[in-house]
């Protein structure tokens, strides 16, 4: 904790995030990556209030979300609030209100930055931003396979290789019934009952011990199904067993025409469930493959049914969050973050207070050739105020002072290269935007 004698902390709040210039260089550029990719894909921007109802989530969302993890209180009306845990039912909400105007399918898009109350640690914080693509009005596989490719192209577009990561498949609907057909194939019945237990258990597995696990499901099932499950739900015999499955076509059919639109790093988890309630068919989650940062990046997947919370006809969906958090830390495990280049091109070095006028002339005149300038009042050094501009790695430095008001020359100095070059007015922004090319 940083305090000072009989000051207030200047940490941060817990779990969050303070965004200094340079890391708000990097958000920016996730950000502006994923605009970039996901407006080619035709997606459009739309936002909302961090503020909902709390009701928005008690039903259909997550058991853990809402009761352990959200940010509730009481207004001073004695409404109840929460900071948005997720976009997904604020979208839902959105669509609802405006469903007989919108023209669907809707291929929507936001960044929002979410709020849950987690315990802090490696890719989980208690705010994140989140990039949300759905597409709604779609009930075709087609939907569900352009969902995952576009995850794929943003990964891509971050300069990802195939080998860097991979993106785990699974569908809700499989899930049961390759469980159901595993039992009758050993005339046993699965309990429907157990469904959501078991699911939550698996959603679990990968953090418990396998004999934790293995204990629990016996628990839950009964030694004689759980160690049926136990033997055989894996991923080679359920590929064999979803054939027979209802859902299993829709999930083969998928997978098929992901793999023949090129995507290689694609594999199917049966035990992939993601903890939300309203997900009702495709689910997907896209892993890091390196040891340092073996863990999940990001997921989403298919559900059907979310506009139930508001009354209406159902609307056939499918989406995805991609976490800042998880992405940077992948980026840095992948040596993939750009450096720090200012948006200042250029900074004027007033040789004293007296050129300040000549300088914030000069500096507003060369801003209509599109330079960026910022110009130091501090009165310091000339010394000092290239040191300045090169701790803020502004790529260019200009001095005023009684020569160039009098010839109209100015000295125009690279820092990288320390090369200078003597130029007018009208040639200043030339020389920079070359460099900077
Ligand atoms: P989610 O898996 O809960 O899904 O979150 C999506 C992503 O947000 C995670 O994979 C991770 O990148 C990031 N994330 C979640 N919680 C945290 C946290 N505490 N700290 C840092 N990053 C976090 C959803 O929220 C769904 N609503 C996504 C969705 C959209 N499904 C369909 N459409």
């Amino acid at each position: 904790m940083t305090k000072k004698k009989g000051g207030l902390s200047t940490d941060p709040y817990k779990g969050v995030r303070d965004f200094y210039p340079e890391d708000m260089y990097t958000e920016r550029y996730l950000f502006d990556t994923m605009k970039d990719v996901v407006e080619h894909f035709g997606y459009e921007e739309y936002s909302a209030s961090v503020l909902e109802p709390s009701e928005l989530y008690e039903s259909k969302t997550s058991e853990e979300i809402v009761n352990e993890q959200t940010y509730s209180f009481t207004d001073r009306g004695g409404r109840r609030v929460t900071l948005r845990p997720e976009m997904t039912p604020t979208v839902a909400r959105l669509v609802a209100a405006r469903k007989r105007e919108l023209s669907f399918p809707l291929r929507w898009f936001s960044i929002p930055n979410v709020y849950r109350y987690e315990k802090p640690q490696r890719g989980r914080l208690r705010e994140h931003y989140q990039l949300n693509c759905d597409i709604f009005g779609v009930s075709s596989v087609e939907a569900d396979i352009e969902i995952i490719f576009l995850a794929y192209e943003l990964m891509r577009a971050f300069g990802a290789t195939d080998n860097d990561f991979e993106i785990r498949l699974n569908h809700r609907g499989v899930i049961p019934e390759t469980l159901s057909l595993l039992a009758s194939k050993n005339n046993l019945s699965f309990p429907v009952e157990k469904q959501g237990d078991l699911l939550r258990l698996m959603d679990r597995k990968e953090k418990m011990d396998t004999k934790k696990y293995g204990s629990a499901v016996r628990e839950l099932l009964g030694d004689e199904l759980a160690q049926i499950v136990l033997d055989n739900y894996n991923p080679k015999n359920v590929r064999k067993l979803i054939a027979e499955t209802e859902s299993g076509k829709t999930f083969l059919d998928i997978l098929e025409k992901l793999e023949k639109r090129g995507i290689r790093n694609i594999v199917h988890d049966p035990h992939l469930v993601r903890g939300f309630d309203y997900y009702t068919g495709t689910i997907f989650e896209v892993f890091d493959t390196s040891k340092e940062n073996n863990r999940s990046l990001f997921g989403g997947g298919r559900y059907d049914n979310l506009q139930d919370l508001f009354g209406g006809d159902p609307v056939p969906t499918v989406g995805f969050g991609m976490g800042d958090v998880t992405l940077k830390d992948f980026l840095e495990t992948h040596n993939l973050i750009p450096e720090y280049i200012s948006t200042t091109d250029l900074y004027i070095a007033p040789m004293s207070p007296s050129y300040f006028d000549f300088a914030a002339t000069l500096a507003q005149k060369l801003r209509r050739h599109d330079l960026t300038i910022a110009v130091d009042y501090s009165g310091k050094k000339i010394s000092d105020q290239v040191k300045t501009a090169n701790k803020r790695h502004v790529p260019f430095v200009l001095v005023v002072g009684e020569e160039e008001q009098k010839t109209g020359m100015y000295k125009l100095k690279q820092l990288s290269t320390k090369q200078e070059t003597i130029v007018t007015e009208g040639q200043v922004a030339d020389v920079v935007f070359q460099a900077l090319d």
